[in-house]
């Protein structure tokens, strides 16, 4: 389904770092965390649309908040867009984090790694709704671009590292989570892929769903652009943008 949603506000809430809040009935559509819109940022070249994945679902206010980097042209082209423009959008797109794999007074690990932040914050507004205890790792390369602390604080503990030590503790979120012998039922985690192949090493035998930041051609499944070995097989793949972005660990070679 794709619509045209209106910019609500485009400001910048870190360095490079870009928070966008678009509204239309599609947010209606929009239920699950994890989830990702796929945003055509021009008619000119770059004709490719961006995949950014849904930070925030308001059903009341109509809107939907999205949290990215303005890095290559398309998403600088974004950063230059102006309330009360509009933008053609693709989504809600993909299968997300899934919310039954924890009951009432269980307890989550919610890690994020740069940006793939914004999704746990939707997760996190959601299991918290559920009666689920929270606790929120988020690993960032410098103090100048960390976001959301503040928001994620509001849900649960909420832990920052930095790689440079400018910010929070110095190191990855892998030494936070062994530093405060943080403990789980399940963890959930968005980031680039080092990340997510450290967490799975750290925990072998756990329950971790793990979403993948892949390069994206078309979003639905027809282009082959994001595919990724499964274990033990030479021919079998997945494609991140239908059958994830989000993975149980162990489900996809990382
Ligand atoms: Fe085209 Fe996944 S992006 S198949």
């Amino acid at each position: 389904m794709n619509e045209h949603m209106t910019i609500i506000s485009n400001r910048q809430i870190a360095k490079g770092i870009y928070e966008l809040t678009l509204a239309s009935s599609l947010v209606q559509r929009m239920h699950t965390p994890g989830q990702f819109v796929h945003v055509k940022v021009a008619n000119v070249a770059p004709l490719l649309r961006r995949p950014l994945s849904l930070c925030d679902i308001n059903h009341e206010a109509g809107e939907c908040t999205i949290v990215y980097r303005a890095e290559g042209t398309g998403t600088t082209l974004l950063s230059q867009k102006q309330p009360g423009e509009t933008l053609d959008v693709l989504g809600p797109l993909g299968n997300g984090f899934p919310l039954s794999a924890l009951s009432s007074e269980q307890r989550a690990l919610l890690v994020g790694g740069g940006i793939g932040v914004p999704p746990l914050y939707e997760l996190a507004k959601q299991l918290v709704k559920n009666g689920v205890c929270v606790t929120i790792v988020l690993g960032f390369q410098t103090k100048d671009v960390v976001f959301y602390e503040e928001r994620f604080a509001s849900f649960g503990k909420t832990y920052v590292a930095t790689a440079d030590g400018s910010y929070g503790m110095k190191g990855f979120v892998t030494d936070v989570i062994e530093h405060h012998a943080l403990s789980f039922d399940v963890l959930y985690a968005c980031g680039p892929k080092p990340m997510l192949k450290a967490l799975q090493q750290q925990f072998p035998h756990k329950e971790l769903y793990l979403s993948l930041e892949e390069r994206m051609g078309c979003g639905v499944g027809a282009c082959f652009a994001c595919v990724c070995r499964v274990p033990h097989s030479e021919t079998a793949y997945k494609k991140v943008c239908s059958d994830g972005p989000v993975f149980r660990a162990g489900e996809v070679v990382l």
